[in-house]
């Protein structure tokens, strides 16, 4: 028995029970999961505090449902195929057993380390199967893990981690991304001078690093294994969690402000991402399934993680990148380990496909059955390209929409079983209420119509607050539009009622599939000593999707030259690479209305080289100033 649809007809009778009676369809959902005692009441909600509890007066934890409950029939079917970065190094394989007993292996040193549940721990590994281990190994014994990605910065680890209050840190000597070593231990060094809650480093030894070890402070990885080692009882029982106890805290960038963390509850999360995971995907129990993401952000969370491991799947992990030691790395591994799903992005399609089809020649794909995409819109090109060369053209896709807030996908074609059209998310998952608003805040119920995107109605997968700050999750998701959740993406609902996000409707950027908030970006670039003042947009950008536009005021102590390479070096030491400027223009001003507010819609123009019609600048204190910024945009290029 499973809850796994596998027609149409059935997801459309599915959807109109999901909306008809939400309660009836996830309890019987959350059913096909193990519990410790069973919930008393399926739902309670308003989306005014907001209030969402689901499985109210459950007992369970994640762990025994993603590794225990798999070990009597599939102990040793694979749970991670582990690919490393470099292709001469050996693969690892890890068998439910072997991941279960490392997991609790791995929760007596949190426990030695003086974690208990509820207490907060950072995780700032490579994608090494410890950094899987380390997620549920904090899942096993209650204690809520923030994932801090391995590409930020000092300053936004010790940013995460003094906003949770975290007591532990785990990290790596480094990580290898490609011909890079990033030197993670010496990063978390750098952070942790500006952290007080930190009490204890577990330091995993994976590059080999040279790295210096705090007294009293800092601990291998290695050593505290064996220490649980001799202590001799391996086996770590599974913490009893309520339904709501948080599980993680991610952060995520918004329009104004330092990063929100993110909290998934417990109970709703796994239930969600689980369904989510095989229905989707339309997962088979002999199938081996490789999501490119990486752990830091929320797809790895959902879909290497959780998701996965919750329905007993073969996930495998990569820890390069798509380009090292070619651009035809991907296709070696889906060769290599047989892969039968592929979920990636369309920022590493549309480079691979950039680097040409040479890069495909003589790469076995057949292995392939269904592909899947997700983090940004997926253009008609590369959507085809994917389709034809990686899917042979058989191989369906599935342009998954969704966001971190979201714990799961919410908009999404079932592979093989939904109609699909290029660019489309398609169909809502059941239980998932999407609708359309208009500026003035009423729903637009026509379909061929655009509107901001809200969803009307609680899924079990969705955030319950904003670490320490509920009052932000409220004004950031709820109270733009009343009695809804707010996602701050365009949308478009064609004549037959199919979805097309058409991107961010605020001022948050999507680059190469990562969420940069400008404003964090702006406050970055407005440390460096020389800068004046700064505007962020986005312009389209053939392969990161969109690039990030820095208009910079400022006051030179050398060549233009170097005060950009220094603008970049503050952004990457504050933020992290990823987030740097990809032009950078100097300017004498900026275009602000009277009241002195930035005008970005001008800049955004200017930016993606629209600059026929500005359309109203009467508000302009100084109309001249777009002028001049004009005719510098087009020295930029
Ligand atoms: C965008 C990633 C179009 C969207 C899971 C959203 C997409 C933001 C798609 C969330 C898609 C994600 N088509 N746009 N299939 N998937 N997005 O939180 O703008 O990193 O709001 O979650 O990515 O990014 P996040």
């Amino acid at each position: 028995m499973s809850f796994q649809i596998n027609t149409f007809e059935a997801y459309q009778a599915a959807y109109d029970k999901s909306v008809s009676d939400p309660e009836a369809f996830w309890g019987e959902i959350a059913e096909h999961f193990f519990w410790k005692r069973k919930w008393t009441n399926v739902l309670n909600w308003n989306f005014k505090e907001p209030d969402i509890r689901w499985f109210e007066g459950a007992k369970l934890n994640i762990t025994e449902n993603c590794l225990d409950r798999h070990i009597y029939q599939n102990g040793d079917k694979p749970a991670i195929i582990w690919e490393p970065n470099d292709p001469q190094e050996a693969h690892r394989v890890l068998t439910y057993k072997q991941l279960l007993a490392k997991v609790e292996q791995f929760a007596h040193v949190l426990k030695n380390n003086n974690v208990k549940k509820g207490d907060r721990v950072c995780i700032y590994l490579p994608m090494v199967p410890e950094l899987a281990i380390a997620t549920l190994a904090c899942a096993r014994i209650g204690a809520i893990h923030s994932v801090v990605f391995g590409g930020f910065s000092a300053t936004s680890i010790a940013d995460r981690i003094n906003d949770a209050e975290c007591k532990l840190v785990i990290t790596s000597d480094g990580g290898f991304r490609g011909n890079k070593v990033l030197e993670l231990k010496n990063i978390v060094d750098d952070a942790l001078v500006q952290c007080k809650s930190v009490e204890r480093v577990i330091v995993l030894t994976r590059s080999r690093t040279p790295v210096s070890m705090i007294k009293g402070r800092d601990v291998w990885w290695e050593d505290e294994i064996s220490k649980v080692e001799t202590q001799g009882n391996l086996a770590c029982p599974a913490e009893e969690m309520d339904s709501e106890d948080p599980l993680f805290i991610l952060y995520t960038s918004g329009s104004t402000g330092t990063p929100k963390g993110v909290v998934h509850s417990t109970a709703g999360y796994m239930v969600y991402t689980g369904y989510t995971f095989s229905n989707v995907f339309q997962y088979q129990p002999d199938e081996v399934y490789f999501c490119t993401a990486d752990i830091g952000w929320i797809t790895g969370h959902s879909y290497i993680v959780y998701g996965p491991l919750s329905q007993g799947a073969t996930s495998v992990m990569f820890e390069g990148i798509p380009t090292f030691p070619d651009a035809g790395r991907f296709w070696d591994i889906v060769a290599k380990h047989k892969v039968n799903i592929l979920y990636t992005a369309p920022t590493a399609i549309r480079s691979l496909m950039a680097f040409g089809d040479e890069y495909l020649e003589n790469k076995d794909l057949s292995s392939i059955r269904k592909l899947g995409s997700v983090g940004e819109p997926i253009n008609e090109e590369a959507w085809n390209w994917f389709s034809e060369k990686i899917g042979g053209g058989e191989a369906p896709i599935t342009d998954t929409w969704w966001q971190t807030e979201n714990g799961g996908i919410l908009i999404a074609p079932l592979a093989g079983v939904s109609p699909t059209i290029p660019g489309y998310a398609m169909l809502p998952l059941p239980g998932v209420q999407p609708c359309l608003m208009d500026e003035n805040g009423k729903e637009i119920v026509e379909n061929d119509v655009t509107g901001n995107l809200c969803i009307k109605f609680p899924w079990p997968g969705m955030l319950r607050t904003t670490w320490g700050d509920h009052e932000r999750c409220k004004k950031t998701y709820f109270s733009t539009y009343e009695d809804m959740y707010f996602t701050g993406d365009g949308c478009y609902r064609n004549k037959d009622g199919y979805y097309r996000i058409t991107g961010r409707v605020d001022d948050v950027l999507n680059v190469s599939g990562h969420r940069i908030g400008t404003a964090e970006v702006e406050n970055a670039i407005n440390m460096h000593s020389d800068v004046v003042e700064s505007a962020i947009v986005g312009y389209p950008h053939s392969v990161k999707g969109q690039g990030i536009y820095a208009y910079v005021i400022a006051n030179h102590h050398g060549n233009e030259d170097e005060t950009k390479q220094n603008i970049l070096q503050t952004v990457t030491r504050l933020i992290g690479a990823i987030a740097k400027p990809d032009v950078i223009q100097f300017v004498d001003d900026l275009p602000k209305t009277r009241s002195g507010k930035i005008m970005r819609r001008i800049l955004r123009k200017i930016a993606e080289g629209d600059t026929d019609n500005f359309g109203d600048t009467s508000t302009l204190l100084d109309p001249s100033i777009v002028e001049k910024i004009v005719a510098g945009a087009k020295e930029q290029k």
